[in-house]
């Protein structure tokens, strides 16, 4: 529905392998530019991706309380091979967002099947951490008692946990904290998804503020492609920023995706020691992606 809502999307496919009639029908009603066709099931796959210039991918199961993002490999890593597989032989120029979870491993999956069809453009291929910025941004703006659209929150890393880094010595505009602001404000950055996983007991995890930070995503995409600039988000893609393969952090975005890949920026102690947390959990999460493909 949002992005229906969307002035720079003209065509919008819709694919699941259930609901997809109904929710195309109901959406289709809505007097906005966007023509929507839906498509059903794996055999309608194919024809869903002929043609698009942004892959969405939301597609998968989500967590219940007690699990982490992790828990959810077994299911959603074969249904983002599924996808990508048919991406690369549908639409190998489109740009990917990849929200299926644990995106810390699905994103290297979706490379590696790329890699395999001759497909992969790294440019193209970006894991969504928006949730993480806009929750940061709503979080922070709470302790200091402004409005969350004036904070800007940088989130690196990735997408789970520990492994999920606000850097809060770099917020725009320039504020302070103190130690025991740092440790609840990194601490509820790092569970938020945790948190609604919990307040929905059992029915599911972050659909609607992540529908809500996935369509700001794919706005600021949807702007690079037709060529605005200066268009910088944060963003889990492959990386030189640290030593790992796939790292998250502001990226700016173009016509052709990932133009440039921001540095980190100066950190304080506390950030440098739990950057190195995160990359030892961040580096199996990539190497079990890896190897789900390459085995
Ligand atoms: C989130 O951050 O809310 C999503 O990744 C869903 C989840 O399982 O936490």
């Amino acid at each position: 529905m949002l992005m229906k809502m969307n002035p720079l999307v003209s065509l919008l496919h819709l694919y699941d392998v259930v609901n997809t009639p109904g929710v195309t029908s109901d959406i289709s009603h809505m007097d906005t530019g966007a023509v929507v066709r839906g498509f059903l099931g794996q055999q309608q796959l194919e024809d869903a991706l002929i043609g698009m210039d942004l892959v969405i991918i939301p597609a998968g199961v989500p967590r219940k309380p007690g699990m982490t993002r992790d828990d959810l490999f077994n299911i959603n890593a074969g249904i983002v091979k599924t996808l990508c597989e048919a991406i690369a032989k549908c639409c190998p120029k489109a740009i990917v967002n990849v929200i299926s979870n644990p995106v810390n491993s699905t994103v290297p999956i979706a490379a590696e099947v790329f890699k395999r069809a001759g497909t992969y453009d790294p440019k193209r291929l970006l894991g969504v951490t928006m949730l993480d910025v806009v929750r940061a941004n709503t979080f922070v703006a709470e302790v200091l008692g402004v409005d969350p659209r004036d904070v800007d929150v940088p989130v690196v890393g990735g997408h789970a946990g520990i492994t999920i880094l606000p850097l809060l010595s770099q917020i725009k505009p320039p504020c302070s904290f103190t130690p025991k602001e740092i440790e609840y404000l990194t601490g509820r950055i790092q569970n938020g998804g945790t948190e609604v996983v919990e307040a929905k007991a059992g029915a599911g995890s972050a659909t609607l503020s992540m529908a809500y930070a996935a369509v700001k995503f794919a706005d600021a995409c949807l702007h690079a492609l037709r060529g605005d600039a200066g268009i910088i988000e944060c963003a889990y893609v492959a990386s030189q920023v640290t030593e790992l393969p796939f790292f998250a952090s502001k990226v700016r975005l173009g016509r052709v995706g990932v133009e440039e890949i921001l540095p980190l920026g100066p950190l304080n102690d506390y950030e440098r020691e739990s950057l190195e947390k995160a990359k030892k959990e961040l580096a199996a999460s990539i190497e079990k992606g890896i190897s789900f493909i390459r085995k």
